[in-house]
C-alpha cells in the first residue's frame, strides 16, 4: 500500500517522543514514513520529560529531527507525577487531531503515558521495540515494557527472542512484526557524520590528555537509578572506574541524574584523575564518534548495548541482567553486574586484546524503519477498510 492511495479520512499517526532514547528511534521512522509514505500525515509530540540542552536539543539537531509540532512540556517529576502529567495534557491533543493510531517507542515513563490514554481512548496503539524484558520489576523501564505490551495493538519488535516473551505473557502472535532495530538505522545513517573524540572534548573544554595514551580509551556511561542512587553504590562503581582508569584512560559522559549525586554524596574526588575526562551528556554524533574509536564501553545504558555491538566495539555493562540478550549472545556485551573483579577481568582482557568480538543481529541492517512504514500502512488500511 502506497502513500498515494492514503484514504482522506485516516487521521494523521501520532508519533510520541519523550526522552532522550526515544528520539534515534523515532527520527528514521519519520524519515521513513516522509520517503515511502509521503501521504501519510503525521504528527510529532514531545511530552518534555527530557527538556534540557545536553539532552534534548542537540539531539534534535544532530538526529535531524523536525521541530515537535506539540510539545506537552511536562519536564522532572517522581513516575507518578510525570506519568500522569504526559496523560493529562496528551488527552486532548487526541481529542483536537483524531489520530489514525499513536506510534509510541522504547520503554520511558512517556511511552506507556500515552499508551494508556490512546487505547482508553480507543485510538489504536503501535509499539516500536516491544517485547524486550530484563525480567527485573525493580527497574520501571520494565514496568513500562510490561504494560506497553500488554495494551498496544501492534507490536514491533528488534530482536527473534522478544516474541517469546510476548506470548509467554499471554500476547498473540499475530499482534506481533519482527522489523530489526530502528536505533541501528539512526547509527548506519549517521556514521559518516560522527564528530572526532578530539572535536569532542576540545568542544567540552577538556584536556584531550586521556586520548594520548597509546593503548587508546573507554567510554562510560551510568545513569541507572540501581546504580546511581544509593551512596554506596556509586560509591563502589566509582572507585571501580578508578581502577579501570589505571589500565585505560576513560571518557566519562555524566548523566544529570549521576552528576547530581556524586555531589550530594561528596564523591567528585574519586572521578579527579587525569585519566578520566569528565563530560556532560553529550550529542548524538559526539557519542557515536567517541564509541565508534572506543576500546571499550562500560554502561548500564539499553541503547550503547546495542549500538555498541553494531560498532564491532566490546561493551561490558554494569547490571544483572538485559532486556535485549542477543547482544550478549551474539554481539560484544558481557554482563559484569557490580562485581569489582568482573569488571576489572573484563577490562583486563579487553585491554590485553582477547575481549568478546561478535557479530551484528538480524535486520540490525538500517531498514528496520523502512518495514515498520510497510507494515504500518498495510495494517492502518486494513482496520480502516473492516470498519466501513
Ligand atoms: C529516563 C528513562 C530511562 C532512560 C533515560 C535516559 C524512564 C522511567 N526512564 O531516565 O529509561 O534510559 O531517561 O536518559 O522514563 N533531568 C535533567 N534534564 C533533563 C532531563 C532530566 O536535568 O533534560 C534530570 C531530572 O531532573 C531528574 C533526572 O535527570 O532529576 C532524571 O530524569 P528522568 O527523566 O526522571 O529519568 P532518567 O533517569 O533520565
Amino acid at each position: 500500500m502506497t502513500g498515494e492511495q492514503w484514504p482522506g479520512d485516516l487521521g494523521p499517526v501520532v508519533c510520541v517522543v519523550g526522552a532522550r532514547p526515544n528520539f534515534m528511534k523515532m527520527a528514521p521512522i519519520l524519515r521513513a514514513f516522509a520517503a515511502h509514505l509521503p501521504a501519510l500525515p503525521t504528527l510529532l509530540v514531545h511530552t518534555g520529560q527530557h527538556y534540557d540542552k545536553d539532552m534534548n536539543d542537540r539531539l534534535f539537531v544532530d538526529l535531524r529531527l523536525p521541530q515537535p509540532d506539540i510539545n506537552l512540556e511536562v519536564g522532572s517529576g517522581s513516575h507518578a507525577v510525570q506519568t500522569a502529567e504526559v496523560m493529562r495534557r496528551f488527552e486532548p491533543v487526541l481529542d483536537t487531531h483524531r489520530p489514525s493510531c499513536v506510534l509510541v517507542v522504547g520503554d520511558v515513563n512517556s511511552t506507556l503515558a500515552c499508551t494508556l490514554v490512546g487505547v482508553k481512548k480507543g485510538v489504536p496503539v503501535v509499539h516500536v521495540e516491544a517485547g524486550l524484558r530484563s525480567y527485573d520489576r525493580a527497574m520501571p523501564e520494565e514496568i513500562n515494557r510490561v504494560l506497553t505490551d500488554q495494551i498496544a495493538d501492534r507490536l514491533y519488535t528488534t530482536e527473534r527472542s522478544a516474541l517469546a516473551n510476548l506470548q509467554r505473557e499471554g500476547v498473540a502472535g499475530e499482534r506481533v512484526c519482527f522489523v530489526g532495530n530502528v536505533m541501528i538505522d539512526s547509527l548506519l545513517a549517521n556514521r559518516e557524520f560522527a564528530h572526532s573524540p578530539e572535536h569532542t572534548l576540545a568542544a567540552a573544554g577538556v584536556s584531550p590528555e586521556v586520548l594520548r595514551d597509546g593503548a587508546g580509551y573507554g567510554v562510560v556511561t551510568l545513569h541507572r537509578p540501581s546504580n546511581v542512587d544509593r551512596p554506596e553504590t556509586l560509591r563502589m562503581l566509582l572507585g571501580v572506574l578508578r581502577e579501570a582508569a589505571a589500565r585505560l584512560p576513560l571518557v566519562f559522559a555524566l548523566h544529570p541524574r549521576t552528576r547530581a549525586n556524586v555531589e550530594r554524596f561528596g564523591l567528585g574526588e574519586l572521578l579527579a584523575s587525569p585519566r578520566i575526562a569528565l563530560l556532560p551528556p553529550q550529542g548524538y554524533l559526539e557519542m557515536l564518534g567517541l564509541m565508534a574509536d572506543a576500546r571499550l564501553v562500560l554502561t548500564d545504558s539499553g541503547g550503547l548495548q546495542e549500538e555498541t555491538t553494531a560498532l564491532g566495539v566490546p561493551c561490558l555493562t554494569l547490571r544483572d541482567n538485559t532486556e535485549r540478550p542477543i547482544t550478549v549472545e551474539h554481539g560484544t556485551n558481557t554482563l559484569v553486574g557490580r562485581d569489582r573483579a568482573a569488571i576489572l577481568r573484563g577490562v583486563d582482557a579487553i585491554v590485553a586484546g582477547t575481549g568478546k568480538s561478535g557479530r551484528v543481529p538480524e535486520f540490525w541492517d538500517g531498514r528496520a524503519a523502512e518495514r515498520i512504514a510497510a507494515d504500518l500502512a498495510r495494517w492502518l488500511i486494513q482496520r480502516h477498510l473492516q470498519s466501513h
